[in-house]
């Protein structure tokens, strides 16, 4: 069976899947232009690093298809600017959309400088860049999966199939598809390797409990889900072989920001001799920021955790604190980063980065 498909694009024709409205229905909205896809990435219809992304820069595309080819090539690349820089603006943590958001600007700039592009090939230039992370990030994450699946099965030679826990929604919900730590799942499953993954509920916001446990019961991969708060006993109890999670901003030193209750899994990991991985592609490491201390993390809505739907199940006047990330240090993460060009220790990152 093909894997779920979140993001569709054809002829300058974008929809998304609506996350909010998983699991119980599957319905696909159109994003027509930018603006569209800042809501729809603030109010959560599309999440998980990667796909905020893709669907940014891809709802730019759009935009770009319709529009008339400016006068100079200077007016076309403010506009591209514009609209970006707009985009990185959505949601604070990850980091994918900055670095998409760069490379496209740095685009921009060489075909500005070469006088043998007019206006409108430097237009479709930009275009072609734009559509290309959808196929790329598939790419990438094929290669994660691979290259995960391998060093797992290899550092548990001795064990026929393998226990993994996960945390939050990595799977194609949160990417252009197959995923990325929920990708490595996925290969293991492929290779007859998998015995069974817990993935977490993810609280508050139920990730793991939505749209994670949707990904494993569609593709029929053996799966359990499992309260925040039962990781420990659950490590204990089935000899959880590796954690394995993705990463919304990695730091040039291996910190890693990813869901909040990422942190206390490395934590348990650690003192279960559990492997903890991280499987993130380059295009969420962020070399410019040396440690994860000053990576952004996103304030969530305190109705997150004080109501169930529209019932409140907290205290009434309780204080709240709701991040929706945490850091988890580099020294925690004792498998290594998977990522498209290999696995790495984490602070091993930095020569890999554009070759
Ligand atoms: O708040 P979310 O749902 O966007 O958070 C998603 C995560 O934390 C994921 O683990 C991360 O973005 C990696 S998705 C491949």
């Amino acid at each position: 069976m093909a894997t779920l498909q979140a993001i569709k694009y054809n002829d300058g024709q974008l929809e998304i899947l609506d996350q909010l409205l998983l699991p119980e229905s599957c319905i696909f909205i159109p994003i027509c232009n930018v603006e569209d896809a800042w809501a729809a990435i603030r109010e959560m219809k599309v999440r998980g690093a990667p796909a905020i992304a893709i669907v940014g820069c891809l709802s730019l595309a759009v935009e770009l298809r319709k529009l008339a080819a400016p006068e100079t090539k200077e007016e076309l690349c403010r506009f591209v600017k514009e609209k970006l820089d707009y985009l990185v603006t959505s949601r604070p943590t990850a980091v994918n959309t900055q670095l998409a958001a760069e490379a496209c600007v740095k685009l921009c700039a060489r075909l500005t400088d070469n006088t043998s592009v007019d206006t409108t090939a430097a237009k479709e230039d930009i275009i072609k860049h734009l559509e290309a992370m959808l196929a790329d990030d598939i790419a990438d994450n094929l290669a994660i999966g691979e290259h995960g699946a391998r060093d797992i099965t290899k550092k548990n030679a001795t064990k026929d199939k393998l226990r993994i826990l996960t945390h939050c929604n990595t799977g194609s919900l949160a990417t252009a598809g197959y995923g990325t730590a929920l990708g490595v799942i996925r290969s293991l499953h492929k290779a007859n390797k998998l015995d069974q993954v817990y993935c977490t509920e993810t609280r508050p916001y139920n990730q793991g409990s939505r749209l994670t446990a949707f990904e494993l019961v569609y593709e029929k991969i053996p799966a359990t889900l499992v309260c925040d708060s039962m990781a420990a006993a659950a490590m204990k109890q089935f000899k959880i072989d590796a954690v394995i999670v993705g990463a919304d901003r990695v730091a040039a030193n291996g910190d890693t920001a990813n869901k909040i209750g990422t942190y206390q899994l490395a934590v348990l990991a650690k003192s279960h001799d559990v492997l903890f991985y991280v499987a993130a592609p380059f295009s969420s490491i962020d070399f410019q920021i040396p440690n994860g201390q000053s990576i952004p993390i996103e304030e969530r809505p305190h109705s997150e955790m004080t109501h169930t739907g529209s019932t409140r199940t907290a205290a009434a006047g309780i204080n709240c604190w709701n991040p929706g990330f945490d850091v988890t240090p580099a020294e925690l993460i004792t498998g290594g980063i998977i990522t498209e060009k290999g696995v790495f220790k984490p602070d091993q990152l930095a020569p890999h980065q554009s070759n």
